[in-house]
């Protein structure tokens, strides 16, 4: 699948509306923590002004539910977006309306300014016409450079396009293409690796993975509720019983399926230990995968020449429950494999192991990247295809 890139757009001189991905991770004291998001937009801002356009940079952080919310306002970003680009970028305290307009009317050639939060209106979310049309209004051209909301139908990445030429931004280009690849033809063989907490969320791409993969290696809480449709006792670990029906339904016994053989477990006193499969007990939690399973998905893994990987095995950000994530990321970094990795915490997790940089595709996309793997059509994906 390919994209109309926003190289085949004409922008010289004209307004750009430029969605950006910008939901970055921040800390409790609103600290960002996790710059990825914002270096994987710099290209395309980049191609922008040095053809001359007026960057109008709109974006959303967290989730505000349609008020304003202070802790999320966007001027945090604004010197983080400087620093990359070395250039000045104004940060303006609303998205849309007459001090907006006027402020990009006074625009040059090259400039940037920075949009409040679209999520502090009820219409971005609820896709409103008028709020669309409302934006629609500060440009000429829309790019759009999200590919991890691709698959919210908000305003700002859909609404849009109703009103203004569309383009994708480089690096939903480049999201598209090397996902596009990895569904259609990979390199065999072809592994996954999921993890993460919710199985709720995770169905659909198990399911539609396991009739693509050579191997499909599932770790983290997801797999708890798995162990739980099997009968196994796990004891007071994370699962959501009622996906325990849905989960049966999935062939549970395909070989290319691999759930942990043993567990890192917490015990209500005294240190963790490892218990196999099944003979967790009642007042303990499951936070990791043992290691038997690390040398089974490691094995795997070896085997693999592409891997796609999202969600971590346990709770990796505690100690000593981070062995199972470690273990994936060097195996996945150090494999002969294209490896593609998506998910805030996988990436986070990567990066403490500063392993990033031997991964060949980091996606920006967490939900999203889910469901385009899962073979959802995208509604910003389908905006800007071609
Ligand atoms: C993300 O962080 O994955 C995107 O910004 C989408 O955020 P959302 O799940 O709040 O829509």
């Amino acid at each position: 699948m390919k994209c109309r890139s926003v190289r085949s757009a004409n922008v010289k001189g004209k307004r750009v509306l430029v969605t950006a991905e910008l939901n970055v991770a921040r800390d409790r004291a609103g600290r960002v923590v996790d710059d990825s998001r914002i270096r994987a937009v710099i290209p395309t801002l980049k191609l922008l002004q040095k053809r001359r356009a007026k960057i109008v940079l709109a974006t959303h952080l967290g989730r505000p539910g349609g008020r304003v919310v202070s802790a999320l306002r966007t001027k945090v970003l604004a010197p983080l977006l400087r620093r990359a680009l070395g250039r000045q970028v104004t940060a303006l305290s609303d998205c849309i309306g007459p001090p907006v307009e006027a402020a990009v009317k006074k625009m040059n050639a090259g400039e940037i300014v920075l949009l409040e939060n679209t999520r502090f209106y009820p219409g971005e979310e609820r896709n409103s016409p008028s709020f669309a049309k409302a934006l629609s209004r500060l440009a000429d051209v829309f790019v759009l450079e999200s590919f991890g909301s691709a698959h919210r139908r908000h305003a700002s990445i859909v609404g849009v396009g109703k009103y203004l030429p569309s383009y994708a931004g480089l690096q939903l280009c480049a999201e598209v293409s090397t996902l596009s690849k990895v569904l259609g033809q990979p390199q065999r063989p072809l592994v996954a690796l999921l993890g993460g907490a919710k199985i709720s969320t995770k169905l659909g791409i198990i399911s539609s993975l396991l009739r693509r993969v050579d191997n499909l290696l599932l770790g983290g809480a997801l797999a708890n509720t798995i162990l739980q449709a099997q009968g196994l006792q796990i004891g007071r670990s994370l699962s959501e019983p009622a996906m325990v029906r849905k989960v049966k339904a999935l062939h549970l016994t395909d070989p290319k399926l691999h759930i942990p053989v043993d567990l890192v477990v917490a015990r209500p006193t005294g240190r963790p230990v490892i218990r196999a499969a099944g003979a967790v007990r009642p007042g303990e939690v499951i936070s990791d995968i043992g290691p038997d399973t690390i040398k089974l998905f490691q094995n795997i893994l070896t085997t693999a020449r592409t891997v796609v990987w999202n969600g971590p095995m346990g709770k990796y950000e505690r100690r000593p429950y981070d062995g199972g994530t470690k273990a994936m990321g060097r195996a996945v970094a150090s494999s002969r494999a294209f490896s593609v990795v998506g998910g805030g915490e996988t990436v986070d997790a990567l990066r403490s192991q500063r392993l990033l940089n031997q991964v060949d595709f980091i996606s920006t996309g967490g939900g999203a990247m889910i469901e385009f793997l899962e073979g959802r059509k995208l509604p910003g994906v389908e905006l800007v295809r071609q």
